[in-house]
């Protein structure tokens, strides 16, 4: 069902209440990547243009102590969005009352403000984790309209996604809302085929239901990754050290035998004696893992057999690495899965389904080989599970 956008509504003079996901990884107080902020960027900039008078909102986090509001207030947030946009951007260090009331009120149009983490609110009895009905009516009725561009926390259903959507009459998306929705929903609604699905991660119980889902939808589902040695263990080889997850290997046979030749898994790996960034990499054949070595990326051979794949497909979703990418000599699987990527981004849509593949693919600098990365871990996971996602659904239907 086609959502309402933000193009949708008019905005002049209205005070905008707009919730992004800027739970962006902050290191020694400085933030080490900022993509969420950029990727909400184009919303942002039109509701300024339009002269929205525009209400930021976000959590960072989780807040269980008042030491936990100290590493995680919005502050830095907000001077990083200012030198983005190039555009004071007002902070306001609360989450209610008379002070944030007063700036709210006090906005001219095209103006920017931001007020602290919405999550601050979770100290006494979770309000905004757990969608307190007054939580959501309040912040609801600082403005006059909503824009949910919130996609990393679309699967949760919290007050200031939620709750707010509930008590306001225009709950619309954002451009990065509505692009999450158009790339996945549209390849898990209807993609173009063939229709290739690549997971990798290290734990096949994170990935069953994604597997599950895929497997209906998908024409090929490509495994890699720690998990893939449960497969390998369910197909009777014997993989030495490797991550396996003994009580899913039934459930490694059934899928195996259900998706009747579906799932594809490589026929070689990279192996080390050790879990270590200099452990020397050796290439053994899936038959042949000797007992004293561990998996840790696919092998040149699986490259080239996923590549085969690969080359002709017109829909990729790819979720989890290859290896350890974190590690240079056993970053290779994913990245050469990366670049075959890039090399079909002309005919056909490749989406990396957030988390740890797309933190991948940005490292290699390869992020604008893809039709789209998607901001969410656990919502891009959730997605491809098939569950509806809170944040999208109480977003207003066209
Ligand atoms: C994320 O980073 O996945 C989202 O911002 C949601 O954060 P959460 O897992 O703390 O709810």
């Amino acid at each position: 069902m086609a959502k309402k956008t933000i193009r949708d509504i008019e905005l002049k003079d209205k005070k905008v209440l707009m919730r992004v996901d800027f739970n962006v990884p902050i290191q020694n107080g400085k933030i080490s990547d900022d993509n969420r902020i950029r990727a909400a960027l184009p919303t942002i900039e039109y509701a300024i243009e339009k002269g929205g008078k525009l209400i930021l909102f976000s959590h960072l986090g989780r807040i269980k102590t008042e030491e936990d509001k100290a590493k995680n207030s919005l502050a830095v947030v907000a001077t990083r969005l200012e030198e983005l946009l190039g555009k004071k951007v007002t902070f306001i260090p609360e989450t209610r009352g008379e002070k944030l009331e007063a700036a709210i009120n006090n906005l001219k149009s095209g103006e920017v403000l931001m007020f602290e983490n919405t999550r601050f609110e979770d100290l006494e009895g979770k309000k905004e984790s757990k969608n307190d009905p007054e939580l959501g009516k309040y912040w609801a009725s600082l403005g006059d309209v909503f824009v949910n561009d919130a996609f990393g926390t679309a699967h949760r259903a919290h007050a200031s996604n939620v709750g707010i959507s509930e008590n306001i009459e225009e709950a619309v998306a954002g451009f990065l809302l509505e692009k999450e929705i158009n790339f996945i929903g549209g390849a898990l609604e209807n993609p173009e085929r063939p229709f290739v699905a690549i997971l990798g991660g290290a734990k096949v119980s994170d990935k069953i239901e994604v597997i599950n889902n895929l497997l209906k939808i998908a024409d090929k589902v490509l495994i890699g990754g720690g998990m893939a040695f449960t497969f390998y263990k369910a197909m009777g080889y014997e993989i030495g050290k490797s991550l396996l997850e003994e009580d899913k290997v039934d459930l490694a046979k059934q899928l195996l035998k259900e998706a009747n030749g579906k799932i594809v898994l490589g026929s070689d790996v990279v192996t080390a004696k050790e879990f270590n960034k200099d452990a020397q990499p050796f290439v053994r054949k899936v038959t042949e893992i000797p007992s004293d070595e561990l998996g840790m990326d696919i092998g040149p051979e699986s490259v080239k057999e996923f590549a085969e794949i690969i080359k002709d497909a017109k829909t990729v979703v790819w979720n989890g690495p290859m290896g350890v990418f974190e590690f240079e000599s056993f970053a290779n699987g994913t990245k050469q899965v990366a670049l075959e990527l890039t090399k079909i981004k002309d005919h056909a849509t490749t989406i990396i389904g957030g988390g740890d593949s797309a933190a991948a693919v940005i490292e290699f600098g390869l992020e604008d080989g893809f039709s789209h990365i998607s901001t969410g871990g656990g919502a891009s996971l959730e997605y491809l599970e098939g569950k509806e996602l809170p944040g999208i659904k109480a977003v207003k239907d066209k």
